[in-house]
């Protein structure tokens, strides 16, 4: 059986747009994309992100890196070209999402710079909002949550991020939180600033 790419689509305009969505939720939609090493923080910070908004009567969804890796993504390895797939799929998924009303938060180690802004350009300026989880990697692997340097240090796990494959952090993220000394608690309160300043909730 030979395969081809999709051929011969036309796209289908929706009667519901992005903008009704948001009116019924009351709040505009975007992608807060969270970036950083294993063990940064960035699952731990989405989450409470969530947590606070959902509280707030905000709708959100969190697409987590090892999570959809279970799932959606469970054919990709940690290679370069997995994880270029990776990530160009979250992009896609936050898309749709976002689409739907629905404030997106991902947390994905996206080590490089090109996907992430591959996936900046999917949606208008203005709809992805980087956040550099800022954290030296002697700290990350520190706190070895997963025990997953352990295992890579002892050649256990190969690409490992920061050990044997590299990690490009943002040069000119919305926002950096220095996970390695500031709380979570505060961490969480520079991210809903900068929503609030950009008028996303209020
Ligand atoms: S990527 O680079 O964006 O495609 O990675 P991501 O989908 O976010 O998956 C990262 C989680 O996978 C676990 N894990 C690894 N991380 C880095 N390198 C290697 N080789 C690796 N193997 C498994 C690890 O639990 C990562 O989760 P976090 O939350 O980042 O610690």
């Amino acid at each position: 059986m030979t395969t081809t790419k999709s051929t011969n689509t036309v796209w289908h305009h929706a009667t519901i747009t992005r903008a009704d969505r948001e009116k019924l939720h009351q709040h505009k939609s975007v992608i807060i994309w969270f970036t950083g090493l294993s063990g940064s923080g960035k699952s731990t910070l989405a989450h409470a992100v969530e947590d606070y908004l959902h509280k707030m009567g905000i709708s959100t969804f969190v697409l987590d890196g090892d999570n959809v890796r279970h799932g959606l993504c469970s054919d990709l390895t940690f290679s370069d070209d997995d994880r270029v797939e990776n990530i160009r799929r979250i992009g896609e998924v936050a898309k749709l999402i976002i689409e739907s009303g629905v404030i997106t938060l991902t947390a994905f180690i996206s080590p490089f710079k090109s996907d992430r802004n591959a996936a900046r350009s999917l949606v208008p300026h203005g709809d992805f909002i980087e956040i550099y989880c800022q954290c030296p990697i002697e700290t990350c692997e520190k706190r070895d949550v997963k025990g997953l340097y352990k295992k890579a240090r002892a050649g256990e796990i190969p690409f490992f991020t920061g050990i044997d494959s590299p990690y490009e952090a943002p040069e000119k993220p919305e926002l950096a939180v220095n996970t390695h000394d500031q709380s979570l608690a505060e961490s969480v309160r520079c991210v809903i600033n900068l929503l609030i300043d950009r008028g996303i909730i209020k």
